[in-house]
């Protein structure tokens, strides 16, 4: 079987990058509105902090990630959680409701992933989640582009992203046996808590995948000098261009 991608993920340098991603899931937590007793699959879970939310509120919460690194931590925090490629669910009518928090948009094969949520559902079951959604990220992905094309690479071909758009979503949705109760884009402009190196770093290792380390610095310089003018204030504190798509939807 395929790696299901080539980002690594280091928990240490999530939490000091990328805290704000569970941090911001509380609007997705709150649509799912977890009540106890549920039996509750937090899909892309992570180091498992939403999982652990979904937990405390009397819910049986069950997390699965592709890295074993995150599942480590999720485990450490007490959670039930296993590896597991969101491409490849194995659960059949095990959950009351499947979440999933900034994950979707990494998992490559969207029916696939649908396919097997529908299956870990009970009928009637929910499927609430927040992805990457159409125009996400899009001037680091340009400038990530654009550094790339310098080298003669095609950056879209080492993208590890899905941003679909609400419209293209919801026809998989439907597809795939759901309802769709809501779905929409939500730009959020979110600033970081380190800088873009550090975003780089956590989220963007792949595109650089096939540069050596030295021409790998270089790129990254190339990409922070075209996103300064435009992701940074004066003051040196930079942002990032994100477009959330969040969606509710249930198993027929
Ligand atoms: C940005 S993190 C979000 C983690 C967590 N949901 C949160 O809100 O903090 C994206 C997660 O998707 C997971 N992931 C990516 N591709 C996956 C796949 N094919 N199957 C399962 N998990 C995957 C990554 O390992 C990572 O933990």
């Amino acid at each position: 079987m395929q790696p299901p991608h080539t980002q690594r993920w280091d928990p240490a340098g999530y939490e000091r990058n990328a805290r704000f991603v569970s941090d911001l899931g509380t609007p997705v937590l709150e649509l799912l509105a977890p009540r106890p007793g549920e039996r509750i699959l937090d899909l892309g879970c992570g180091d498992g902090a939403l999982t652990e939310r979904i937990a405390a509120s009397g819910a049986r919460a069950t997390g699965v990630d592709a890295s074993p690194e995150f599942i480590a931590a999720a485990r450490a925090r007490g959670l039930d959680a296993a590896v597991m490629d969101g491409r490849h669910l194995t659960f059949e009518n095990a959950f009351d409701a499947v979440f999933s928090n900034a994950a979707l948009h990494w998992m490559r094969d969207p029916d696939a992933v649908l396919a097997g949520v529908y299956r870990a559902l009970v009928p009637g079951g929910r499927f609430v989640g927040e992805m990457g959604g159409h125009g996400n990220v899009a001037a680091i992905v340009v400038a990530v582009s654009a550094v790339l094309a310098r080298r003669g690479l095609d950056a879209m071909q080492h993208s590890p992203w899905y941003f679909p758009t609400a419209q293209e979503y919801a026809a998989k949705l439907e597809a795939a046996g759901f309802g769709v109760d809501s779905i929409a884009l939500h730009p959020r402009t979110t600033p970081l808590p380190t800088d873009m190196a550090g975003w780089l770093a956590t989220f963007a290792d792949s595109f650089f995948a096939p540069l050596t380390p030295q021409e790998r610095a270089l790129a990254r310089d190339e990409v922070l000098a075209l996103l300064r003018p435009v992701l940074c204030d004066s003051a040196g504190r930079w942002t990032a261009d994100y477009v959330r798509l969040r969606f509710v939807g249930h198993r027929l």
